[in-house]
């Protein structure tokens, strides 16, 4: 993501935050349908990529129950918009979630993928309708460098129609602009993270004008040991 991508993300997010939450409301179901393939365990670490309002929070923790003073059990969140980021924030705070302290249960910041660094190592990550970030191979690399080798992912997002339906395609085209710089990058948004992972599936939603996809990432160290061994 170039600084002006960046910038621009920034932008469309400063105009869409207020009504966020509403216009997510169609998809609730499918963002919890992503979570479940996680297969989260109490004890876990999970990270939400680019985690807007904080919308997937609350099944989060509850998959993971943190144990409080054991540092078991924690969500990691980033977020860039600092309006996003705010509402997110303001939804900690109202359900007394701890977010201050080297073990909160629920640790977030407002960052870019692109910066960021957590705090402990992910077992599982969350990409609930990230487009840009899937788009970016450096944020990918960046974030999946990060995470336990093997870790789960799951994703869900917008997809172009199969090629034959044409001129159908400005559909999808025109729901993804108002919210991602690459809205264009319809046909596999996935391909990108597919790269980094040992398995992977791919499910087509939404009368195909969705998907959600799941699958491990690979070892890297056992790779490279493997090829120099
Ligand atoms: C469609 S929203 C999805 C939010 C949340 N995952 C959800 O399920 O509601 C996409 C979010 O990704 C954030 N985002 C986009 N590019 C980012 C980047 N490079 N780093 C961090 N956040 C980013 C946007 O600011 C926005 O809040």
């Amino acid at each position: 993501m170039t600084p002006e991508e960046r910038a621009t993300s920034i932008d469309k997010y400063r105009r869409r935050a207020a009504g966020y939450n509403r216009s997510a409301q169609h998809t609730m179901a499918l963002r919890r349908r992503v979570i479940d393939l996680l297969q989260l365990c109490p004890g876990e670490v999970v990270l939400d990529v680019g985690a807007g309002t904080g919308l997937s929070y609350e099944w989060l923790l509850q998959a993971v129950r943190p144990v409080v003073g054991s540092g078991t059990g924690r969500v990691l969140a980033f977020e860039q918009s600092p309006e996003m980021f705010a509402q997110a924030h303001a939804r900690a705070v109202a359900h007394g979630w701890r977010t201050e302290g080297a073990d909160a249960s629920l640790w977030h910041v407002c960052a870019s993928a692109h910066e960021v660094l957590l705090p402990c190592a992910p077992d599982a990550i969350l990409f609930n309708y990230v487009h840009d970030i899937l788009r970016s191979r450096q944020a990918l690399a960046h974030l999946l460098v990060q995470a336990r080798p093997g870790a789960r992912v799951a994703v869900a997002g917008i997809k172009f129609f199969p090629w034959w339906a044409g001129p159908l395609n400005l559909l999808p085209w025109l729901k993804n602009w108002p919210y991602n710089t690459r809205a264009g990058e319809l046909w596999r948004p996935w391909d990108h993270l597919q790269q980094h992972c040992a398995s992977w599936t791919v499910q087509s939603v939404h009368a195909g004008m969705g998907y959600v996809a799941w699958g491990r990432l690979r070892d890297e160290r056992a790779a490279s040991g493997a090829a120099s061994g």
